[in-house]
């Protein structure tokens, strides 16, 4: 059984963010051989960077209580979703940070990422990849995007088109698939 961690993408108050990662939760339910778990990093309330050792040097030892929690967190996990928002054509400072805390948590690990903004969070959606890459996660093909103007009613209302469900299958699909053969690689 491995365990996938829907990782949100936005801490502001008003956020669309958790409605997106919820719908991911359901529709995970159909998936089986895995466990989903909402990750909020609202909950983690981590400050913008300032540990002392760069993650990749501190072998998952850090000077901040909330670091550590987050450490613990995420790697006990297999995989993840990112559900994330595009904030001037990449991801929001919130993820960012919360992905910047950590090392050697993330790595020989899987990824899919659901993105969501005015172009369906492409440019969000491509600088993730980039930045999971050099956190040695394994981003999946398939790429869930959904479109503020036409999945939002009012921009704020979640109401996904069903055309999107092929996708988001093949998103979870795969992550689970993948998630599952690189644990060989991490024992
Ligand atoms: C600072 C900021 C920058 C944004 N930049 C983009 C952008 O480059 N492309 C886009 O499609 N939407 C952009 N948006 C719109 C967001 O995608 C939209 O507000 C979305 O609801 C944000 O997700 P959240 O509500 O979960 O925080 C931006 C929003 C903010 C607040």
């Amino acid at each position: 059984m491995v365990k996938i961690g829907i990782i949100t993408g936005s801490t502001r108050d008003a956020r669309v963010n958790l409605q997106v990662a919820e719908y991911i939760l359901e529709k995970s339910k159909m998936i089986d051989g895995a466990q989903f778990e909402i990750v909020d990093i609202k909950d983690y309330d981590l400050p913008m960077f300032n540990e002392t050792v760069p993650p990749a040097m501190a072998n998952k030892v850090y000077d901040k209580e909330a670091t550590n929690h987050w450490s613990a967190k995420v790697d006990g996990l297999d995989g993840f979703i990112f559900v994330t928002p595009e904030y001037n054509k990449s991801i929001t400072p919130s993820l960012k940070n919360a992905i910047d805390h950590l090392a050697s948590e993330w790595s020989n690990k899987a990824a899919g990422i659901v993105a969501y903004g005015s172009t369906m969070g492409v440019a969000a959606s491509l600088s993730l990849r980039t930045i999971l890459s050099n956190a040695n996660v394994a981003t999946v093909g398939p790429t869930g995007g959904f479109n503020l103007f036409t999945d939002f009613e009012e921009m704020s209302t979640f109401r996904p088109s069903d055309v999107h469900n092929p996708t988001i299958q093949a998103v979870l699909d795969t992550t689970v698939n993948w998630s599952r053969g690189l644990q060989s690689v991490r024992s």
